[in-house]
């Protein structure tokens, strides 16, 4: 077991202390990031108490502790999951041979690009959710966004370890990068789609810790198989936040789902009253799944098979032995490609397809969850059933983009799509009048007329807690 030294400036298990050369580095980025949290963090709430859950150890219980805590003095730390000591590469060419605790010259460059992507996804959602604060639905809500956010700037911290740990001076320069890249900023944006497109609302907000964190999770878990053992073993440690992220989302959507249900029932019309009509919920679903399911990257793709192949990308539960063959050498994956006005099936290696399996192992976890609010809504007794769409549709990435598809996986026509995209994303009028039904509500245990209060409160404080203190 590793040692957790909480009482240093930045709380680490990687053994700081005794890194001089290091610790000075982080040490000297830390101003900077404290300066980034500021200026584009939630920066209009950093003097309030919020309860807040903090990593302060890797074991399987008690690995967190709550309190309040004025978020800049939220303490980031660098925890690495502790694994057992012989570990081996279990995939790909390299199978059997010890795991890297280095980087291998020959994969330096793929490393790198793995974990400055992963990176910059972190900081980048913090600064498309710094507003929400204002317009939050309740303190309890409030809550949950400022700890995904906190969280999402430690999980900066774990990728900037790595970088200035393994990848000398172009680490570092890539570790200041991350803090000069924004959010939509038209130089300088986040290196992927999704991360740069606004979230307004808490609509987006629940559709984006549903959908894109999800995404997230997929991509942690695949580096979590890597042969580069420090990545593995951060990784690991940023899932167990990770989850919290996304029930924050599946809670979220399922609770405007309930509330919208019981005004339905009681004969109200949603739209009278501030509350979120089901077609427009499925419409930012629509967008924001397809949004995520392009973070995929290519269902028929070279990198992806060679970073399987090297051993820094497994696929999802590889080390659980689900797969038959862990070099997946021979099999193949069937892929349904345009080609005129039809969709034919086409054969190509498994391991070119390695995008296209973690995608479907992603596309049966969303499945899930939207069954699981349709079958609340079926309990409340209202006839709309949430469908998730094919991942055919709407997309930017991969062997669909530039093709036409209906939400049920329909080749169509660009007539059909001008037609008939708006009753399948959000239009102008939905996002105003999403909009207009942001009202924060800052009373302990009041709500917003959109959302439901949720089952429990956090920690086991009731629902009506002050999760946030103001100042
Ligand atoms: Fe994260
Ligand atoms: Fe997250």
């Amino acid at each position: 077991m590793s040692i957790v030294d909480l009482e240093a400036k930045i709380p680490n298990n990687v053994g700081l202390r005794d890194n001089k050369r290091l610790l000075l580095a982080l040490e000297k980025w830390q101003p900077a990031f404290l300066q980034w949290w500021k200026d584009l963090g939630p920066s209009d709430f950093n003097m309030h108490d919020v309860y807040l859950r903090t990593a302060v150890g890797v074991g399987k219980g008690g690995w967190a502790h709550f309190d309040y805590v004025k978020m800049p003095d939220y303490r980031w730390g660098i925890f690495l999951a502790d694994g057992p000591e012989d570990r081996k590469i279990h995939f790909g060419d390299h199978i059997g041979a010890p795991v890297w605790s280095e980087v291998p010259g020959e994969h330096r460059n793929r490393l790198r690009r793995l974990i400055v992507t992963q990176g910059d996804t972190e900081p980048a959602s913090v600064e498309q959710q710094r507003k929400l604060g204002h317009i939050a639905p309740s303190l309890y809500d409030m809550r949950s966004l400022f700890q995904v956010n906190v969280e999402e700037g430690r999980h900066l911290w774990a990728m900037v370890y790595l970088l200035h740990t393994h990848f000398g001076a172009d680490g570092r320069d890539e570790a200041d990068a991350m803090l000069q890249r924004h959010s939509g900023d038209p130089d300088s944006p986040r290196i992927l789609e999704a991360f740069n497109e606004p979230i307004e609302t808490w609509l987006d907000f629940f559709c984006f810790t549903t959908f894109t964190d999800r995404d997230g999770k997929y991509q942690l878990a695949s580096l979590a198989e890597s042969g580069f053992d420090p990545l593995a073993r951060s990784t690991q440690f940023m899932l167990t936040e990770e989850a919290y992220h996304m029930q924050t989302g599946e809670n979220g959507i399922g609770r405007i789902l309930h509330r919208t249900a019981q005004l339905v029932r009681e004969g109200k019309d949603p739209r009278m009253v501030g509350a979120m009509p089901f077609e427009v919920v499925q419409r930012y679903i629509n967008f924001w799944a397809s949004r995520s399911m392009d973070l995929f990257g290519g269902e028929d793709s070279t990198n992806a098979s060679e970073s399987f192949a090297s051993g820094l990308k497994g696929r999802y539960r590889e080390g659980d032995g689900i797969y038959k063959d862990p070099r997946a050498m021979d099999a193949t994956y069937r892929i349904s490609v345009p080609d005129g006005d039809k969709l034919v099936d086409k054969d190509i290696p498994l391991r070119r397809a390695m995008n296209a399996v973690l995608l479907d192992a992603y596309v049966a976890d969303c499945t899930r969850i939207v069954s699981r609010w349709n079958r609340d809504l079926e309990a409340l007794g209202v006839e709309f059933r949430v469908r998730f769409p094919d991942k055919r549709f709407h997309r930017n990435q991969g062997v669909y983009a530039h093709y036409k598809f209906a939400p049920d996986g329909q080749l169509i026509g660009e007539g059909e799509w001008t037609r008939r995209h708006t009753d399948w994303l959000p239009t102008q009028a939905d996002r105003d009048y999403v909009k207009s039904c942001m009202k924060a509500c800052y009373e302990p245990g009041k709500f917003a007329n959109y959302i439901a209060p949720p089952a429990m409160g956090v920690n086991e404080r009731p629902i009506d807690f002050k999760y946030v203190q103001f100042h």
